[in-house]
């Protein structure tokens, strides 16, 4: 990386953002200025190792050379025509999107959020025109202490009073139930029930990964009860576990898998719903959509992204690294860390209180040049790119056992 050309300061990068900002967020105060690979660079010049990769929308690290080329190529001949006509990047993404995930069909969105959105409509509509469900009577089962997104609906069913509080009033029609409670779901399933929408694992929360057999288990209650298996992939899939999707883990394929954050390439916002033929026929010209849904630029990052995956290398290096990850936390249990929970390259770590919250640790992390995210009260979430060498794995472990052992 060369140097970065600057005007104004880190510190006074993050004073100018105060007044006209939004304060939404609550960021480490770290000004990116510049990335590659697993690496990203202060206006100051700092580098730091990325050990969350933007949610897990940074999978092939930061400008992955084939996703720019592809985005370069593209912007250079067509970048949106809206759905009012048709484009020649999408039939190809479709199709090869809906193949590789070993789906039908294809609701090409932008965010995440707008993916779940997506959903519920789409759900809510099958139950209509396919289960009978009587007008406006359509119900969502879903866990307690998911993350789907933050729009009015999303929220809805939110057990996170933080997200919820103040944003009323909410959209009826969903269940809440336990995570990783199957007695539970079937209990709230009922000949209203449109879906079942779960993460496969839950990652805001902290990558709580549920006991083996629950996706099995969902996957034969929704059949058996006769509605539709929703899995939320967008911070699981596409890598991060060491699969392609979590819920290959348990051999099991929903009729609707959503997907977002890295199917963007860390380029652009890129998310679908990706489904069986029969649950996305419901939709009908006029009933749903976006002007930016499935544009050409998103597709042809999208199509690039579908080629680093079709090579199964980065599947690969997330099952493989994982183990390093693993070991090196397991490790770290008892000098610090009072339990984790991971899978492939994806680990949500519980620190010793004692030593600290989890935005305490990210900061002394950050301090030491590895950017984390706290999440809930101690825990703090680990995701590098897949494109993480072990030597670099090595490397944070490392870090993280100088910052809780020796207090750095
Ligand atoms: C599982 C899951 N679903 C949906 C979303 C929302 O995605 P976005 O922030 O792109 O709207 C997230 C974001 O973290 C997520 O983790």
């Amino acid at each position: 990386m060369t140097s970065v050309a600057r005007t104004r300061s880190s510190a006074e990068l993050i004073r100018a953002e105060e007044p006209v900002l939004a304060h939404n967020y609550h960021p480490l105060p770290v000004v990116v200025a510049r990335a590659e690979g697993t690496w990203v660079q202060d206006v100051e010049g700092r580098r730091y190792l990325d050990m969350l990769a933007g949610y897990s929308a940074l999978n092939f690290g930061h400008r992955h050379p084939a996703l720019i080329e592809a985005a370069h190529r593209q912007l250079d001949r067509l970048t949106l025509t809206s759905r009012a006509f048709h484009n020649d990047r999408l039939a190809e993404f479709a199709e090869r999107l809906a193949a590789l995930i070993g789906l039908d069909m294809v609701l090409p969105m932008n965010t995440g959020a707008e993916a779940v959105e997506s959903a519920v409509k789409v759900a809510r509509k099958w139950a209509y025109d396919v289960r009978g469900v009587p007008a406006d009577r359509a119900t969502i089962v879903v866990a307690a202490d998911n993350f789907h997104g933050r729009t009015t609906t999303i929220v809805s069913f939110s057990t996170d009073e933080v997200a919820r509080s103040g944003f009323g009033p909410f959209t009826p029609g969903f269940r809440i139930v336990p995570y990783n409670d199957l007695a539970a779901m079937e209990a709230a399933i009922d000949d209203t029930t449109a879906a079942v929408l779960i993460e496969p694992i839950q990652g805001e929360a902290g990558v709580i990964v549920p006991d083996d057999g629950y996706l099995a288990g969902v996957r034969e209650l929704t059949s058996r009860k006769g509605c539709l298996f929703i899995a939320d992939e967008i911070q699981s899939g596409l890598g991060r576990t060491g699969r392609t999707l979590a819920v290959e883990h348990e051999s099991v394929m929903p009729d609707v898998v959503l997907l977002g954050k890295a199917l963007g390439g860390g380029i652009v916002p890129v998310s679908a719903v990706v489904a069986r033929r029969e649950v996305l026929q419901v939709l009908h010209p006029g009933e749903h959509g976006s002007t930016f849904g499935g544009n050409p630029l998103a597709a042809a990052v999208g199509s690039a992204v579908v080629d680093l995956l079709e090579t199964g290398e980065f599947q690969r290096r997330a099952a493989e690294l994982g183990v390093v990850l693993r070991g090196g936390l397991q490790s770290l249990v008892g000098r610090g860390v009072v339990g984790f929970r991971a899978r492939g390259l994806w680990a949500g770590v519980d620190i010793d209180p004692e030593l600290g919250t989890g935005r305490d640790i990210s900061e002394r992390l950050m301090r030491e040049g590895i950017l984390v995210k706290d999440t809930h009260g101690s825990t703090i979430r680990l995701a590098p790119p897949l494109t993480i060498t072990a030597d670099e794995l090595q490397g944070a472990l490392q870090t993280l056992e100088k910052v809780l052992v020796q207090g750095a």
